[in-house]
């Protein structure tokens, strides 16, 4: 059998055979459309990296019930912080391309009409399995039909199905909403503190709730009745009420041993949204460096629809939002022996 050969393997020639700028024959009068498109290349083969990883995470979670100190909870942290990982490395990517001028995009912009990035199906999947979902777009019409610029019906479907299967979101709330470490059986030798309480909770609630009013100055009183819509009441965007108090007690207690990789998990969630805002942020500033505010060549107001999604597309705002409930960790309640004991790893 002959020896497996390097670009044999990764199959370079059909990768390098794939770069055919429009508006150049031969070298002598070559522009930066080949940058252009080596770097949209780079960028969707990145895309598909976290696809894939965002796909094996998804499936940890999907498989069954995962406890929260296993190697399952160890994997889904480690491929979420390799996206985040990847992530910066593309950010960095937007330098590269911006050192092309306006002028020099202009050599070659009328020959991708109406083609734009705006089309590219592993960018919308990305935000689709992460949880972003159509309906909390900035101008959602502009993703609703299938006209020039926009993607096409079959790639669109494919986003609908990615959106409906169930999303790393989703399956988050679900881990967080499975969270026992308020089962009464861990809190019989628990003495509330607080003392009247025409609440229905579970104490250890009762006292942070008062802990956290005391924390209040005088002008954000009105937080109070935010914690309670947020935890009791209403929950947060896409959050029910029990999936929010479990992430803030996991944000809480995040020393104790048990809740290490959740709260990882979820910081490293918030990252992921950061890093994407990022690149959203970076790319709009080059779009604007680009082309100033003419419209795109997808057919949006270009700068102007890019701004609006660098403010609304978080798939993770309201975990990073738990930040706005905290208090000091001298204030926070004692846990009882028996939680303590059950949140260490030698049980
Ligand atoms: C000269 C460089 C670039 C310009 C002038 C540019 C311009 C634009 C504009 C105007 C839009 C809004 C949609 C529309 O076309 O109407 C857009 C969207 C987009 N572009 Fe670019 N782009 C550039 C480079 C890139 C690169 C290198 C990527 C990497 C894949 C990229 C990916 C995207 C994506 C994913 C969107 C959709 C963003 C969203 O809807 O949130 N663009 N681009």
């Amino acid at each position: 059998m002959q020896d497996l050969y390097y670009s044999d393997y990764i199959e370079l020639d059909k990768i390098l055979n794939s770069q055919h700028p429009r508006s150049f024959e031969s070298m002598e009068d070559g522009n930066d459309e080949m940058l252009f498109i080596i770097i949209h290349q780079a960028y969707e083969l990145w895309f598909k990296q976290i696809i894939f990883e965002l796909d094996l995470a998804r499936n940890i979670f999907i498989k069954g019930d995962i406890n929260d100190n296993s190697a399952d909870m160890s994997n889904v942290v480690h491929k979420l912080k390799r996206i985040g990982k990847i992530l910066e490395l593309i950010n960095q990517q937007v330098g590269v391309l911006e050192t092309m001028t306006a002028l020099d995009f202009l050599e070659f912009r009328n020959v991708l009409l109406p083609a734009s990035g705006f089309q590219s199906k592993q960018f919308r999947l990305i935000e689709a399995k992460l949880g972003l979902k159509m309906e909390q777009r900035y101008k959602t019409e502009y993703y609703k039909h299938t006209r020039r610029g926009s993607l096409s019906e079959s790639d669109l479907r494919e986003v609908n199905q990615a959106e409906s299967e169930s999303t790393l979101k989703e399956l988050i709330i679900q881990w967080l909403e499975r969270m026992p470490y308020l089962d009464e059986r861990y809190w019989k030798e628990y003495q509330q503190v607080t003392e009247s309480d025409s609440m229905d909770r579970h104490k250890f609630w009762v006292d942070y709730r008062n802990a956290y009013q005391t924390s209040l100055s005088k002008s954000e009183a009105g937080r109070l009745k935010e914690f309670d819509k947020v935890f009791f009441e209403e929950g947060r965007g896409d959050i029910s009420p029990s999936a929010m108090r479990a992430a803030l007690f996991i944000t809480i207690y995040r020393d104790l041993p048990i809740f290490q990789f959740p709260f990882e998990l979820l910081n490293t969630l918030s990252e992921i949204d950061e890093l994407l805002s990022n690149w959203r942020y970076r790319h709009f500033m080059m779009v604007r460096r680009m082309i100033g505010i003419r419209i795109g060549t997808g057919g949006t107001s270009g700068a102007g629809y890019l701004e609006g999604t660098l403010s609304q597309h978080y798939a993770f705002r309201e975990i990073t939002e738990v930040a706005t409930f905290l208090i000091e960790r001298s204030k926070r309640p004692a846990l009882p022996s028996a939680l303590k004991e059950k949140a260490s790893f030698n049980v």
